[in-house]
């Protein structure tokens, strides 16, 4: 009696395969996860595409201390526009009021000179990694005005000659004025900016930018406007509004961190519809991201994914080039921000092309 006893609530905490063989999964062979095939290039299919280019993001931190990745980047072939991560945010370029270090920008920015490789700015105001002493200094609305045109002219003025000496035809290519300004319902955002100076912060922080840098386009930037939305559709209606008001605007960033099988399926018919408001469009952040872990079957569905994503911006005249938000899964910023999510970009941890790249071949038409 106390034996079986003892058996069940053994069972009970042990659960009844106890004593049975143990099938782990390090015994099963695994099949290998297939790779890449295609020996096309990147930038250079985006090019015979008719695009502007194909870009990464990147942080200078990883190309200093990686000569592999550093490699894979400085690749004009590859990548024909560099945006830089983290290093222009603000609590980066403007830590402490009118004190600006440009260390790390400058790094990326003489990286993609040398490499003959377009910039893409970002950002000049955003909600996130926004210095503490705007949001937490109880400036009032003419103080923070001042604060934020003297950002934007001092971030976006400080690439404006050595880019425009490189490319002369098209200096640095765009800049991310104002990143996020939209909550999902299509209301604007509440932080510092909205809450004190209201929704004209947009107008300053652009007309800022365009007074400090007259030859590179201002963008707006953000995510989940991909498909038709409320989102989408408060950022088409802000788009108008500013153009209908003579506000410098000249592109809508769309940024794409998507979800593997989750694709929107109008995202061509939403890029027509911004470029309809005379501005040109980018796929500006673009990754993929699958619940770990990977399998044969997630990496073909992103191939898929990332072809569709592409050739709705090949299939469209006004979107100017794709980037890909870091390129190997090594540095990329999903799995510190989606738990148990990840291996969302081309590229795998070791440098090998994933299938995505193929599709990423297969979506530019040339
Ligand atoms: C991310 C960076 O990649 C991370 O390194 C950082 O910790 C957080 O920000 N939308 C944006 C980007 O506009 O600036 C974000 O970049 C990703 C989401």
């Amino acid at each position: 009696m106390l034996d079986l006893r003892l058996s069940l609530v053994l069972i009970a905490l042990l659960g009844p395969s106890q004593g049975l063989p143990s099938c782990s999964s390090s015994t099963i062979a695994s099949a290998p996860l297939p790779s890449a095939t295609s020996t096309a290039d990147t930038n250079t299919a985006a090019k015979a595409a008719g695009k502007l280019y194909f870009g990464t993001a990147t942080n200078a931190g990883q190309f200093v201390n990686d000569t592999a990745y550093a490699e894979t980047l400085s690749d004009n072939k590859l990548f024909g526009a560099i945006t830089p991560a983290n290093a222009l945010k603000w609590e980066s370029t403007e830590p402490s009021r009118n004190n600006f270090t440009f260390t790390e920008a400058d790094q990326i920015a003489s990286l993609a000179k040398g490499n003959g490789q377009l910039l893409r700015g970002h950002n000049c105001v955003w909600h996130e990694q926004l210095a503490s002493w705007v949001s937490s200094g109880n400036f009032d609305n003419a103080t923070l005005t001042s604060i934020l045109q003297n950002h934007c002219s001092t971030v976006v003025g400080r690439y404006k000659g050595e880019m425009n000496m490189t490319f002369k035809h098209h200096p640095v290519d765009s800049w991310d004025v104002v990143n996020e300004p939209f909550n999902d319902d299509g209301t604007q955002r509440s932080f510092v900016f909205t809450d004190t100076i209201g929704p004209s912060y947009i107008d300053i922080a652009l007309e800022s930018a365009r007074a400090a840098d007259p030859s590179t386009k201002l963008y707006i930037n953000d995510f989940n406007i991909e498909g038709f939305n409320a989102k989408s559709t408060a950022m088409f209606d802000l788009v108008q509004d500013l153009k209908a008001r003579g506000i410098p605007i000249d592109g809508i960033g769309v940024q794409a961190h998507l979800i593997v099988g989750q694709i929107p399926g109008d995202i061509q018919e939403n890029l027509e519809r911004f470029a309809s408001l005379g501005v040109e469009v980018a796929i500006t952040e673009l990754d993929i991201r699958m619940t770990l872990p990977v399998t044969a079957e997630l990496l073909e569905q992103q191939k898929a994914d990332y072809q569709s994503v592409v050739s709705a911006c090949d299939a469209v005249e006004a979107c100017i080039g794709v980037t890909i938000w870091d390129f190997d899964d090594k540095y990329s910023w999903v799995p510190g921000t989606f738990p148990g999510e990840g291996a969302a970009l081309p590229w795998d941890e070791n440098l090998v092309r994933k299938p995505a790249y193929d599709g990423i071949i297969a979506g530019f038409s040339y």
